[in-house]
């Protein structure tokens, strides 16, 4: 396996529209995964698009760890590693929720993004087998991240309020707000 070269904010690569895999079980397309699988572990993310390593295909990876999830207590808010070709997502309600994000090619940078809360995505993995799940929370936030990336979209450009875009040192300031907010509401 090998480390891949993830590209950062501003090439071109992460704007254009990545193309369908004609086979989703090819060996390129599995090696790709395997190297994507330990990319992304290094960088300590959670989700990753072949875009991102500079691949113009329809392939994504992600996880939705328990522990991100603990707050939702559906099941469906969690998810093992999973690697989708030609992946694709339905929402299942028209409810939005705004979550803090962070992506590999955005490094040191968090965002609020309004995600659906609850969706429905399908696609094949690299043994050919079709995948169709329903997801909530955490889970489908991070599955409708990495789509986005399939499209040329960065999660900056989903924002509503760009006074939500933070640098991971100044996070406390929000989280420091929403503490005093979480106080003053207990007090009343
Ligand atoms: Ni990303």
């Amino acid at each position: 396996m090998t480390l891949l070269k993830i590209a950062r904010m501003g090439h071109p690569v992460l704007t254009r529209r990545a193309e369908q895999a004609a086979d989703p079980t090819a060996r390129d397309i599995r090696r790709l995964i395997e190297d994507m699988v330990e990319t992304m572990d290094d960088g300590q993310g959670v989700g990753l698009a072949a875009p991102q390593v500079h691949v113009g295909r329809r392939v994504i990876i992600f996880k939705a760890p328990a522990e991100r999830a603990d707050d939702e207590i559906e099941p469906s808010a969690a998810s093992a590693l999973t690697a989708l070709v030609n992946p694709v997502f339905e929402p299942l309600t028209d409810d939005m929720s705004l979550g803090w994000e962070g992506c590999l090619s955005i490094p040191g940078i968090t965002g609020a993004v309004p995600r659906y809360l609850r969706i429905r995505y399908s696609g094949v993995d690299p043994s050919g087998r079709e995948i169709e799940r329903e997801a909530s929370g955490f889970h489908a936030r991070v599955v409708q991240h990495e789509i986005d990336h399939l499209d040329g979209l960065i999660f900056p450009m989903r924002m509503t309020d760009l006074s939500l875009l933070s640098f991971n040192e100044e996070l406390r300031h929000f989280i420091e707000v929403e503490r005093a907010d979480e106080d003053r509401d207990a007090a009343e």
